[in-house]
């Protein structure tokens, strides 16, 4: 019999989910730092190696602070599996797995779905290691089929010219020109289609945007990011309301590829987990604050920020999105040189990759993270030579204004 939860909060789930799976009540969960675990008995052991009983036998298979942990944020992305599938136990855990990276939760995603013969149907414009798989995907005997626009008539006539598509992969926002891509429109090109769709729910989060309540069927993010938020850890997830899914065919490539997360960073994970909510908060309200500084000052040709009413996604941003997120990217008139001196200017925000952190974060695609993207692909997804990629954090935000103000003076 399920119980009663009268509690639906984002912060309420991550502060209290899961955290009552700890038999000696200590308020912090604790870690279970073990690589293996004692079997009863060799029936028992059998039964746990034929998936008929629960238990833990080896870490990089399971382990309970990543499985808890895996709940969690399965919770906070909304997954109501009663309502996805009324033939389900209403007692059915659903979660997601636990990676070593965001890497290794999208490339399990896809080696677990999509079958050599099979395709993907994938947005061009994606985070670099992301594409560059994709781009190598060959060597696995997937095909991919790239979709330059976003407007969903491109989706529908890339599904329609391949037949064999078991996959539709998107990021919206996309990392780092920030444009959207329509998930529900997606999603219901890709079901009608008999595939799958894959969303990249990093740079949103799920305070900013539920891609399964879009129809999506798989949420992956890089943790590393907002998740964890503290800058602390590599990490990545895999969720899915399909649980066969998750349980088997995620299950098996995790387990014999064995990107496992570490228990300790997975415990990290969980508690920056818990002011999740708390930094969303601040983060998405400083970015429209600098986006709208950034938008009137005279050395930025264009500011990128799904919360700007100029954005050319502002009104799919509204549709899809609960709140505008904490990235923003803009256009220096000055170009690759006006970049470069920014990077080497900025005082209080940092010249450092990766995104979602506490602290302010800036980079400069074209000389940092798509250095090596060929310039074609980059002119294509909007990457410019005078793009700079912003990560808003916690700071006061007249504290970043000035910085950046300063840092713009010369070019
Ligand atoms: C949107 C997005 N997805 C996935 C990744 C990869 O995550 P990780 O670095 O944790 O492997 C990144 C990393 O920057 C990212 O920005």
């Amino acid at each position: 019999m399920e119980k009663f939860n009268p509690f639906h909060g984002l912060s309420t789930h991550a502060v209290h989910a899961t955290e009552e799976q700890n038999p000696f009540n200590t308020n912090v969960t604790p870690i279970y730092q073990s690589s293996i675990y004692r079997i009863p008995d060799v029936a028992t052991g059998v039964a746990i190696f034929e998936g008929t009983a629960s238990g833990y036998v080896y870490t990089r298979l399971s382990n309970p602070t990543l499985d808890q942990v895996g709940q969690k944020i399965a919770i906070l992305e909304g997954i109501d599996l009663l309502r996805k599938d009324p033939d389900r136990p209403a007692n059915e855990v659903v979660r997601g797995r636990i990676f070593s990276s965001g890497m290794a939760a999208i490339t399990s995603t896809i080696l677990a779905r999509v079958q050599s013969g099979q395709a993907v149907i994938a947005q061009e414009a994606l985070y670099s290691r992301t594409y560059g798989f994709l781009s190598e995907s060959e060597r696995h005997g997937i095909h991919v089929a790239w979709v330059s626009n976003p407007d969903p008539a491109a989706w529908e006539a890339a599904f329609e010219a391949t037949p064999d598509a078991a996959m539709a992969y998107l990021e919206s926002p996309v990392n780092p020109s920030l444009s959207l891509v329509d998930i529900a429109a997606v999603a219901e090109i890709a079901h009608r289609h008999n595939a799958w769709l894959v969303v990249d729910n990093t740079f949103a989060t799920p305070y900013c945007q539920r891609p399964f309540n879009l129809g999506a069927d798989v949420v992956v993010h890089s943790t590393t990011k907002y998740l964890n938020g503290h800058g602390l850890i590599i990490g990545g997830i895999a969720i899915s309301h399909h649980v066969d899914f998750v349980d088997h065919e995620l299950y098996d490539i995790h387990k014999t590829f064995g990107a496992t997360a570490s228990p300790f960073d997975t415990w990290l994970l969980n508690n920056g987990l818990k002011t999740f909510e708390l930094r969303m908060i601040r983060q998405c309200d400083n970015a429209m604050k600098v986006a709208s500084f950034l938008e009137g000052h005279p050395a930025v040709s264009k500011v990128f920020y799904p919360g700007l009413p100029s954005f050319e996604y502002h009104e799919l941003a509204k549709r899809q999105m609960m709140a505008f997120g904490g990235m923003i990217s803009f256009e220096l008139k000055g170009g690759f040189s006006a970049g470069e001196n920014m990077m080497n200017s900025v005082r209080l925000c940092r010249l450092a990759v990766s995104l979602g952190h506490l602290d302010t974060l800036i980079e400069h695609p074209v000389s940092m993270t798509q250095a090596k993207v060929d310039p074609a692909v980059l002119a294509k997804t909007g990457i410019t030579p005078g793009l700079v990629r912003l990560s808003v954090g916690i700071e006061n935000v007249e504290d970043i204004i000035v910085d950046l103000d300063q840092a713009m003076s010369g070019l």
